[in-house]
């Protein structure tokens, strides 16, 4: 039987100067979709998955998403005096157990493997997974979970992966498809942004459960694409050595948080997804575009 993952790594490192000025004084991480912070979209979706262990790598002026995490009595007292429940209920959904989230520093920006690298010492012989929070995905079962799932039948490794246009391959990891199996697939190899002459049009988004060998691949801290340490190359030292690589189509749409389009598609997507919102703001979305094809 494969080992159960229950550790799951967020590089959380980065400086998000896509988002200027707004990055300038809060992390991207907590940027709010709708009325959640980018973050915990990803907690959510890791602990639906099983995770029982946060570990955030972190860097300097990350400190109002450590914050974030912290039980807030002050307002939970005064949400219950007021007999607000369901926002306590809200608060107390954020709260997390004592001792799940650990936070590594990465002390330099070397790249996506570097980051992951930092948290080595929390990973001991045992599958891993990595969210990058800037990744949101719409998806039921939510897409960790889907690919816990579908790792616990195949083992190995897995990334979870959408066809996206040939010319934007060059944005990704890409994998290099050895067999086609329909929602999986296993990889021969995995490109991190080909200039050239990618592989296939399959790229990979981040969502990852690693066997604990990629951790050691990660230790060459070897250079690749951009001067970087990459994850992706580490993960195709698994299939060089012989290890088994998967990609996952998941069932959901992906939302690239990391890009202004991205951040207002997914806003759109959320937002209409909302029960409280949706009537609301489809008429308003519906009056915008009206407007707009009348004065064209
Ligand atoms: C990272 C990974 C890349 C992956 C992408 C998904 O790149 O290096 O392989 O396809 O995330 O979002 P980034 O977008 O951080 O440059």
């Amino acid at each position: 039987m494969n080992r159960k993952v229950t550790k799951a790594i967020f590089p959380v490192a980065g400086l998000g100067t896509r988002f200027l000025p707004a990055t300038k004084s809060i992390p991207k991480e907590i940027m709010t979709l709708v009325d959640r912070p980018l973050i915990q979209y990803a907690i959510d979706e890791a602990r639906a998955a099983g995770i029982k262990e946060f570990i955030f790598v972190t860097s300097r002026g990350k400190g109002a998403l450590e914050d974030y995490f912290d039980h807030a009595h002050e307002l939970e007292n005064t949400l219950r005096k007021a007999g607000k429940d369901d926002l306590l209920e809200l608060v107390r959904q954020t709260n997390m157990e004592s001792g799940a989230i650990a936070y590594i520093r990465q002390h330099k920006a070397m790249g996506l493997g570097h980051a992951v690298w930092c948290a080595r010492r929390l990973i001991h012989n045992e599958p891993f997974a990595v969210v990058l929070t800037d990744d949101v995905v719409m998806g039921e079962p939510p897409c960790l979970q889907q690919m816990i799932e579908a790792h616990a039948e195949t083992g190995g490794s897995m990334v979870a992966t959408m066809e996206v246009p040939m010319e934007k391959t060059k944005s990704y990891g890409v994998l290099d498809v050895a067999e086609d199996m329909g929602a999986i697939v296993r990889a021969r190899g995995m490109v991190e942004k080909p200039k050239e002459n990618p592989p296939s049009n399959l790229a990979v988004i981040g969502r990852y459960i690693l066997a604990p060998t990629v951790m050691e691949n990660l230790n060459k801290l070897k250079q690749g694409a951009g001067g970087e340490i990459q994850l992706t190359d580490a993960i195709a030292d698994e299939i060089h050595e012989g290890r088994d690589v998967y990609g996952l189509r998941f069932r959901g749409q992906r939302y690239d948080c990391g890009s202004k389009a991205g951040f207002l598609q997914a806003t759109v997507a959320f937002g209409l997804a909302r029960d409280d919102l949706k009537d609301e703001f489809a008429e308003y979305l519906h009056d915008v575009m009206a407007m707009r094809k009348a004065a064209e």
